[in-house]
């Protein structure tokens, strides 16, 4: 059995370990929710946009596993009954993140269910405290996905500052294995959350090609870009950027935006007809710690490692043991 590292994110949110899984746009379904919370951690389904059918099928192969939903507020904002109908299922847990998620929060609270609201500054930081988010998950630009630009090590423990010992606690981006875990700790955090750890899992919904892709990659082949929000004509504020693996349709606009944006109709209609695994043009998402990964695993063993690696590297093993 994996050693136990009890944290006040474990002991508010009765979890056995203090490991989320970053709620990450369809790639989180019910499966990888369910598996990460029956191996004691926190599953999140990436509710993402708002999309209300994918949401019901996932919630359904979820099972009886007590998950929990996250979505990305901007969007969600404009799609309030899709918020409302997850609300209605009693999630574990609601994560909203990229933009000012107050009302969520109101209508979290209000149906009874506890928030994670994700930030990427301090100014964020103070919105969350303001609305009483029972935890807040502090991004570094390493994280895959979408971000902003300030890295993990200064935000997290400035955040810890601002908010005091007693407020939940996150970090996430770049964090892979026990070592992130234990500096996460350090820093501050009273817990992670992973994303593109969790992608490369055997439950993640994904298909074999996407899958090999990132293991074949490093993290130092990702950038943060709006090419892709641009090519898909997502309707994000622009200060967002999406940490993604460069490939052949990313490098032609990445330095020439403002083309993309001239060219969108038929630059969104060429990304369209690419088969989904064609990963020359199609959209891979992950973050620098694609150079920590080097396997599938099931969701239980991710958790299973990362507890115990933490666990002896806080009890005084070597530091310079690989994952
Ligand atoms: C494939 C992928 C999709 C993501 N989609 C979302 C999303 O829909 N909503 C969200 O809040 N965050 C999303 N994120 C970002 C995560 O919430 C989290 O911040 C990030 O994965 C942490 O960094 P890491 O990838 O290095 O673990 C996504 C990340 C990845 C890798």
């Amino acid at each position: 059995m994996t050693r136990r590292l009890v944290t006040r994110f474990t002991e508010r949110f009765a979890l056995e370990h203090p490991v989320a899984l970053a709620p990450m746009d369809k790639v989180a379904g019910g499966a990888l929710a369910g598996a990460v919370a029956s191996a004691g951690g926190l599953g999140l389904i990436g509710g993402g946009y708002g999309d209300a059918g994918w949401l019901e099928q996932a919630f359904a192969a979820a099972g009886n596993a007590a998950v929990g939903v996250g979505f990305i507020t901007w969007s969600a904002l404009r799609k309030p009954a899709v918020v409302s109908a997850a609300l209605a299922r009693k999630p574990k847990a609601l994560m909203v993140s990229f933009g000012d998620a107050e009302p969520l929060v109101a209508e979290a609270h209000a149906a009874g269910v506890p928030v994670l609201w994700q930030v990427q500054t301090l100014a964020q930081a103070r919105q969350a405290l303001a609305a009483k988010a029972e935890a807040i998950v502090v991004q570094g630009q390493e994280a895959g996905g979408h971000g902003m630009d300030r890295g993990l090590v200064a935000l997290l423990p400035a955040v810890r500052d601002l908010a005091g010992p007693a407020q939940v606690l996150l970090a996430a981006g770049g964090l892979a294995d026990g070592r992130g875990l234990a500096a996460a700790l350090m820093l501050g955090a009273d817990g992670i959350l992973m994303g593109t750890r969790f992608w490369a899992s055997r439950e993640a919904s994904g298909s074999d090609v996407a899958k090999a892709a990132l293991l074949a990659r490093e993290g130092d082949q990702t950038v943060r870009s709006k090419v892709f929000d641009v090519a898909r004509g997502a309707d994000w504020p622009w200060h967002y950027t999406g940490r993604v693996v460069r490939n052949a349709f990313l490098d032609r606009w990445h330095d020439d935006i403002e083309a993309l944006k001239a060219d969108a109709a038929a630059q969104r209609a060429r990304y369209d007809a690419a088969p989904p695994d064609d990963l020359d043009t199609r959209v891979l998402i992950a973050g620098e710690a694609l150079d920590l990964i080097h396997d599938l695993p099931p969701a239980a063993t991710i958790i299973e490692r990362t507890v115990e690696q933490a666990h002896a590297l806080l009890s005084g093993a070597p530091r310079w043991t690989r994952s």
